[in-house]
Parts: structure tokens; C-alpha cells; sequence
């Protein structure tokens, strides 16, 4: 048994996924009597859970090993853990084994399960220890989370990726498709709603796809009807969604669930066919447009948000404003924007006519100029309405204002108590800006 006075900490890069298996890990240190701190200083176990889509997530990581080093000369007796999607690829370990010897576990994306096991080893020898698996092999039920807020929740219900999209690392970092079975998922919610948890997002790289690995017929819409009925749940959200998989029956589901918030992550990725094709994105523009259209014609109140990639290999001007081109027309709520970064082992990263770093700077730069102007647009519509808002938290420079989210993903900011947090409210909404609403609480419709 570890001693109660062992303290940890997580530090987290990369997607909700990643977020989700540090709440995972903090479950399964929890049980075994570790303390949470927010204090490298002050831990005897510090994870490092990172993330390798993007150069600059990696870079990060580096940069905190350096610092890492010195705390570790101070505290022999610390032990400093790396995980997440970087130490799948075997380059990197190699970077870690070789730069920064001072790091005790290295461990994968497929076994956090086995942390107590690996700690335990580790407490034996004095050697750094890897453990990474190829492959997940059976999903693993039943680990702790210890989640972030008491009363949202992120539940995976599939994990890895068939689609292999050009430019990303994450099919070989997670691994092939694996959809969870819809008993294991409905307990977790139904156990989540039994603790008071008010909203579920499910989490999955490609949602649409789920079922497609089980040997039941269900679908991504048969299951949301199941957890709608789950008593106490009252928002339910997931992502992300691949265009190429979302289908007539998911939306009429999303229109017929009332605990299924009107909100789609629906990443388009790039505006030109030329382009969508280099990247195996499996749909053309006019194809995207359709669906956006559909959505919106059978949700007129959906939000619909994004993820951008400029600067794709063999993107030339023209093919940048069908990009452009898009966002005008599909309206996005907001999106996430992203310079293409080189991944080695990708096949984009093989491709000739890899774009400037000042091009692609300055096709981002356009780029937002379009889309924060429809951002704020979309947001100003909704001034002098009455939001539903689930309450999240005080604003970290204000102890009076709170801030939570609209069932449509809009962060509204609103005086009030801190007795509220975790609690749905109505606000009326008198101010708007790009990025976030204002407006104050209201018993009226
Ligand atoms: N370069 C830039 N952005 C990328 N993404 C994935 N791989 C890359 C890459 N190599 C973006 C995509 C994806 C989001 C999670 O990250 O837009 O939807
Ligand atoms: Fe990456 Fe494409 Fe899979 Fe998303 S769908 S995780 S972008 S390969």
C-alpha cells in the first residue's frame, strides 16, 4: 500500500481524449492513496500525458522535461512518468531514452490501466521502465475517473481511428476503431447520473462511425436514444463528427432527443476537392455544403463549429478560397484553426509542395478575419434571448461572475452565486461579443 502522503500531478496536452485519460489516471492514483497538488514541487509523481498532432504540443513537452531534470536532481526520489500519443511512436522513446535519462516509466496510450503495476515495478528497480503496446487489445472497463467538475462528464465510447486522413498521426497513435458495447456506456451514465452529473459528452475520434466494430447492428443514433432515456441526464453532448458518416437517422435522432444539445462539431478540414482528396477526407465541398444545409433546414437552431487546416501541402491560392469560400457560406458558430504541421510517418508528410511557413501565417491571418466577423455575427442573434446555461464556474478574476454554457456551446458570462454552480439556469442575454455572451439571470421565458 503507498503511503496517504504521496502526492501526484498530471500535466495534459492534445484533445478532450487525452483530458479524459488523465482523469483516468487520477482515479486509478486516487485509489491507490495519492494526493492530487497542482505543485511540481511538491509531487512524488509527476505524468506527463502528451500529445503529437501538432510540432508545437511535442515541442512543449520537451521544454518541460528540461525543467523536469532540475526537479528531479532536488528530489531523487521523485518519479516522473511520460504517456499519451507521443510515446507510441518508437523515434520519440528512442529522443527519451537517449536526452533525458532521468525519466522512471514511459508508458502508451492502450495501458494506463496497468499504472499501479508500473509504479510498483519502478519502486523495485532503478532503471527506466517502458511499457508500450502496439495494439489495445480488449477494451478495459471499469478504471476510477476522478473527472474535473461533479456535474458534466466526458465518456469515451470509442476509442482510435479508421480514416486515416493524410495529415494526421492520430490512426497510429490510438490505434484502429473500437466502439465500446452500449451496456458498458449506458451504466456509466446511468452511474454518473446516480452521482448527480447533469451532462455526458461522448467522446469518439469519428462518433458516427460507432458500432461499426460490434457484433450488434447498433448505431451512433441508437444510442443516443438509449441514453436519452436515462433518467437525470439532462445534456447530452459528444464529438467529434466526421462528415463522410453523418447520416439522415443521426440527425432526425439529434432533432427527436431532447437531451441532445443542439450543437455539431462538424470539421471540414479544407475548402478545395483537390485538396479534401490529398487528404482522403472521402467528401467534396458540394457534398459538405449539402449536409450543412440538411442539418440546418432540419435544426434551424443548431450551432455548428469546425476545425481548419491552412497550408496543406499543394495548397495554392485558389484552392486557400474555397476554404474561404466555405466558411462564408456554412456560417460556423466558431472554429478551431490550425497551421498544417508535418507529421513524420503521415503520407502528407511525403508530399511535394510543402507550403512556407510565412504563406501559411498569412492565410491563417485571412482566414480569421472571415470567420471572427461571422463568429460575432451569429453570437449578436442571439441578444435578448433567454438561454438555458448549465453553470460551470466563477471567473478566475471575479468571484461574483460566473461562467457557463448555452445547450448550443456558448460560454455566457452572468452575476451570480457561487450556490449555482453545477445547476441549470435561464439567462437573458444583453451583450455579445465574439467569442462569449453576457447577461443576467431570469425567471422569465
Ligand atoms: N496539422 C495541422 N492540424 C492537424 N490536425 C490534425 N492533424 C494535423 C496536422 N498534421 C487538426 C485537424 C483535426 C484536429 C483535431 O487537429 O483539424 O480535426
Ligand atoms: Fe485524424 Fe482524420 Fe481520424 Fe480525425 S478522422 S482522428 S483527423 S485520421
Amino acid at each position: 500500500m503507498i503511503n496517504s502522503s504521496k502526492r501526484y500531478t498530471i500535466l495534459t496536452w492534445g484533445c478532450q481524449m487525452n483530458e479524459h485519460d488523465s482523469e483516468k489516471m487520477s482515479g486509478i492514483l486516487e485509489s491507490l492513496g495519492y494526493i492530487n497538488t497542482d505543485k511540481k514541487e511538491e509531487a512524488d509523481l509527476i505524468i506527463l500525458n502528451t500529445c503529437l498532432v501538432r510540432e508545437n504540443a511535442e515541442f512543449k513537452v520537451y521544454g518541460n522535461l528540461g525543467e523536469l531534470k532540475a526537479l528531479k536532481r532536488e528530489n531523487p526520489d521523485l518519479i516522473i512518468a511520460i504517456c499519451g500519443c507521443m510515446m507510441q511512436k518508437k523515434e520519440i522513446r528512442d529522443i527519451i531514452k537517449e536526452k533525458y535519462k532521468f525519466v522512471d516509466i514511459i508508458f502508451g496510450t492502450h495501458n494506463i490501466h496497468k499504472l499501479p503495476e508500473l509504479i510498483a515495478n519502478h519502486n523495485q528497480h532503478t532503471r527506466m521502465i517502458i511499457d508500450v503496446w502496439e495494439d489495445a487489445g480488449n477494451i478495459v472497463e471499469g478504471i476510477p475517473a476522478k473527472r474535473k467538475y461533479g456535474f458534466k462528464a466526458f465518456v469515451n465510447i470509442m476509442y482510435g481511428c479508421n480514416n486515416f486522413c493524410s495529415y494526421c498521426i492520430v490512426p497510429y497513435t490510438r490505434g484502429r476503431e473500437k466502439s465500446r458495447e452500449p451496456e458498458d456506456i449506458v451504466n456509466e451514465i446511468k452511474n454518473l447520473a446516480d452521482e448527480g452529473f447533469k451532462e455526458v459528452t461522448l467522446l469518439g475520434q469519428n462518433v458516427n462511425s460507432y458500432g461499426k466494430s460490434l457484433d450488434s447492428k447498433i448505431t451512433f443514433a441508437d444510442l443516443l436514444y438509449l441514453i436519452n432515456d436515462i433518467d437525470g441526464i439532462e445534456r447530452i453532448r459528444f464529438m467529434t463528427s466526421h462528415p463522410k458518416d453523418l447520416s439522415d437517422e443521426l440527425i432526425y435522432a439529434i432533432k427527436k432527443c431532447n437531451k441532445v444539445c443542439e450543437h455539431i462539431h462538424l470539421p471540414f478540414q479544407a475548402g478545395s476537392n483537390k485538396i479534401l482528396k490529398l487528404m482522403n477526407r472521402k467528401y467534396t465541398k458540394e457534398q459538405y455544403l449539402e449536409l450543412v444545409k440538411k442539418i440546418k433546414d432540419e435544426i434551424p437552431n443548431i450551432s455548428l463549429t469546425t476545425d481548419i487546416i491552412v497550408g496543406f501541402p499543394g495548397e495554392t491560392e485558389e484552392d486557400f478560397m474555397e476554404t474561404i469560400d466555405i466558411v462564408k457560406k456554412a456560417e460556423f458558430d466558431s472554429a478551431f484553426t490550425f497551421l498544417y504541421s508535418i507529421r513524420e510517418g503521415t503520407p502528407a508528410a511525403k508530399m511535394e509542395n510543402q507550403i512556407p511557413e510565412e504563406i501559411k501565417h498569412k492565410r491563417l491571418k485571412k482566414l480569421l478575419d472571415v470567420l471572427n466577423p461571422i463568429s460575432h455575427d451569429k453570437n449578436s442573434q442571439l441578444l435578448n434571448t433567454v438561454q438555458e446555461v448549465l453553470v460551470e464556474e466563477t471567473s478566475k478574476t471575479d468571484s461574483t461572475i460566473l461562467s457557463g454554457r448555452t445547450r448550443t456551446s456558448k460560454l455566457v458570462h452572468f452575476e451570480g452565486d457561487t450556490d449555482l454552480i453545477g445547476k441549470i439556469v435561464k439567462v437573458k442575454i444583453n451583450n455579445t461579443k465574439t467569442w462569449t455572451l453576457e447577461g443576467t439571470i431570469t425567471n422569465g421565458e
